[in-house]
């Protein structure tokens, strides 16, 4: 099973960017401990992240025929960006939305998402453990 892991704007900031949200581990160890976590469960996963909507939208494309499942967190592009639903609608990859911090629970505009509906599963609000869960979901196939 190959999994592609998303991640949008600003999520290479981790570690730096308001860490009483979103913690102070870097994006490079979220990549390792996601990395682990697959190679323990038999799982390819390719790792992708980028500022830019339209390189987004390129990349989730690039999971028609070639990946099994998305894991995706597309940061502040999830509350305004139709081009990746259309995108992810446009590949039908079985794909979860992540959110390190709990977005229904912060400002009134966070609660908004796009994504969400095309997407079979939210976690939101479970910090770097989130993505390891939207692995196992996909792995067991719901
Ligand atoms: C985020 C929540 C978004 O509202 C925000 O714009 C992000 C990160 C999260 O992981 O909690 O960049 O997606």
């Amino acid at each position: 099973m190959k999994i592609f892991i998303i991640n949008g704007a600003n999520l290479n900031m981790l570690g730096i960017r308001e860490p009483d949200i979103y913690g102070n581990k870097t994006y490079a160890s979220l990549v390792e401990m996601i990395r682990e976590h697959c190679l323990k469960k038999g799982i390819e996963a390719e790792f992708y992240q980028s500022n830019h909507e339209g390189d987004l939208v390129d990349y989730i494309q690039s999971a028609y025929k070639n990946a099994d499942g998305i894991v995706i967190n597309p940061g502040a592009y999830t509350h305004t960006s139709v081009a990746i639903l259309d995108a992810v609608k446009a590949v039908g990859v079985p794909t979860v939305e992540v959110h390190i911090s709990d977005v229904d629970s912060r400002e009134e505009f966070r609660k908004t998402s796009y994504i969400r509906l095309a997407c079979k599963k939210t976690i939101s609000g479970r910090g770097f453990a989130g993505y390891l869960d939207a692995v196992d979901f996909l792995a067991e196939g719901k």
